[in-house]
């Protein structure tokens, strides 16, 4: 990257690092820095995800020292840009929208969207009707596998101190004019790219103009999807990554081929992330799966095979090895780069191959310890995250998704359905969520945060008029 548009973010990259230092891997939405604001401002600006800190959290004020100096601690914000659109009151009796200081300087309010509450919208939600999107595949089409209830689809996610700006679909399309916006995870993130799908497909009058290009239907069987929207000449696409690492097998002695995770390797598909204005990337459940989750003779670095390895130490290398590319490829003057967190399950009496359950939820949970879980997982992708050079925004959905055991697809999944046994089932899905439904929210989300923090330098040129 040239040398002149990394001196800025220089600057801005403690500030961020700082600000954002709360998020983690499904909430945490960075913004970046207007790379042509004055590094005081840059400071002052807050992400909707997270921030990455170059900077200790502990670090010394940043308003009062030299642009070097780490800047506060600050929750993952957003900030509260005039663009919001005037909406109805707010459901709660949220207070003014909180100054920090940061912001004073600034002359700008900061919010953190991930603190907040679900508020029943039986007007404005779902964002489109159960059964009418062809674009959720079997496995969340929870309606149309025979779920009873529909009251999952109408919940809203307000931001406690702040409002969202109001989704708009149309909207949000124009600003993707001329780009290619991708997903790029494991299942939970098709879940999502799904969801943004069915979003943006209502926005088209005439829903024939976005087809995916090659003609795919979307299926758990295949590993890259590219949805073109004719009139806006953008892309929404999904790469399948389990790992962001690499994938591979190895042969022993028998000739017999095991599958390692090659965590200090990006994985295959880094070839398809470059060149892309706004990526999204997860992972996080196949971390806890079996062979991954034992470490045995799986984890390899360099030519080690690691007889014994922790998965958690495993992830915290492997989300660093994607870090490192991020930082080398990616230019934040060209693209938007976040990382979705952790997205919660709901397994009672049982993990998801051991008979657990979540049938029969119909409504959020308010309360309870599972609202304030947050996975150590999270944390260090939050570390990793803040010692970046790129602004990555973390989307720090994990909250959100504490509340909403009532989501998930449970017994009105993909197997159900095929099998044609509704509910006597012994795996139940409580880990990805039905459509429409909770991913709809953290797409609401990513939407916020392209509409309320500075754009990449080279973005403004199209959207800024
Ligand atoms: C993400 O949200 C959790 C609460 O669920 C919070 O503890 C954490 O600090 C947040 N992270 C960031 C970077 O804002
Ligand atoms: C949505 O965005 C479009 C394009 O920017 C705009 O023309 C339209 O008025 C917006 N709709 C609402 C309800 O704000």
């Amino acid at each position: 990257m040239p040398s002149a548009a990394l001196l800025p973010w220089r600057l801005a990259v403690p500030l961020l690092a700082l600000i954002s230092v709360p998020f983690l891997l499904p909430l945490a939405l960075p913004f970046l820095l207007r790379s042509s604001a004055p590094s005081r401002q840059a400071l002052s600006v807050h992400r909707l995800d997270w921030i990455p800190s170059l900077v200790p959290l502990n670090a010394p004020d940043q308003s009062t020292t030299p642009p070097p100096a780490p800047p506060p601690p600050l929750a993952s914000t957003l900030p509260v840009a005039p663009t919001s659109p005037p909406s109805p009151p707010p459901p709660a009796s949220p207070p003014p929208l909180e100054m920090g200081r940061d912001d004073e300087a600034a002359g700008g309010t900061t919010c953190d969207v991930y603190d907040g509450e679900w508020v029943r919208d039986e007007e404005a939600r779902p964002l489109y009707a159960p059964e009418t999107c062809p674009y959720v595949d079997e496995a969340y089409a929870c309606a149309s596998n025979g779920r009873p209830d529909a009251g999952y689809t109408r919940w809203r996610w307000a931001p406690r101190r702040c409002r969202l700006p109001r989704f708009n679909a149309t909207d949000f399309l124009a600003r993707l004019r001329g780009k290619r916006l991708m997903l790029i995870g494991d299942s939970m993130n098709r879940n999502q790219f799904e969801s943004l799908l069915c979003i943006l497909r209502e926005a088209l009058p005439d829903k024939t103009r976005m087809f995916e290009t090659h003609g795919y239907r979307i299926t758990k069987g295949r590993g890259y999807f590219v949805f073109k929207f004719v009139d806006y000449d953008c892309t929404v696409e999904f790469v399948r990554s389990h790992f962001l690492v690499r994938e591979g097998v190895r042969y022993n002695r028998q000739r017999n081929s095991n599958p390692i995770l090659q965590i200090d390797g990006i994985d295959k598909t880094a070839t398809r992330w470059r060149k892309v204005d706004v990526l999204v990337f997860n992972t996080g459940h196949w971390w806890t799966h079996g062979k991954t989750a034992r470490g045995k003779n799986y984890y390899m670095e360099g030519k080690t095979l690691y007889p014994q390895f922790d998965s958690t130490e495993a992830y915290r290398r492997a989300l660093k090895t994607w870090a490192r590319w991020i930082d080398k490829n990616m230019d934040p003057a060209k693209s938007v780069v976040f990382y979705r967190g952790y997205s919660t399950a709901h397994f009672r009496g049982g993990e998801w191959d051991s008979g657990g359950s979540c049938n029969g939820e119909t409504e959020p949970t308010f309360r309870g310890a599972v609202i304030g879980s947050y996975p150590p997982k999270m944390r260090i992708a939050e570390e990793v995250i803040s010692g970046m050079r790129f602004p990555v925004r973390l989307l720090n959905v994990t909250k959100l998704t504490n509340f909403r055991k009532d989501g998930h697809p449970s017994v009105y999944g993909k197997a159900a359905a095929a099998a044609g046994r509704k509910v006597s089932r012994r795996k139940q899905d409580c880990s990805h969520w039905c459509l429409p439904g909770v991913p709809d929210a953290w797409n609401e989300l990513i939407y916020a945060s392209l509409v309320m923090d500075p754009k990449p330098r080279s973005w403004k040129h199209h959207l800024d008029h």
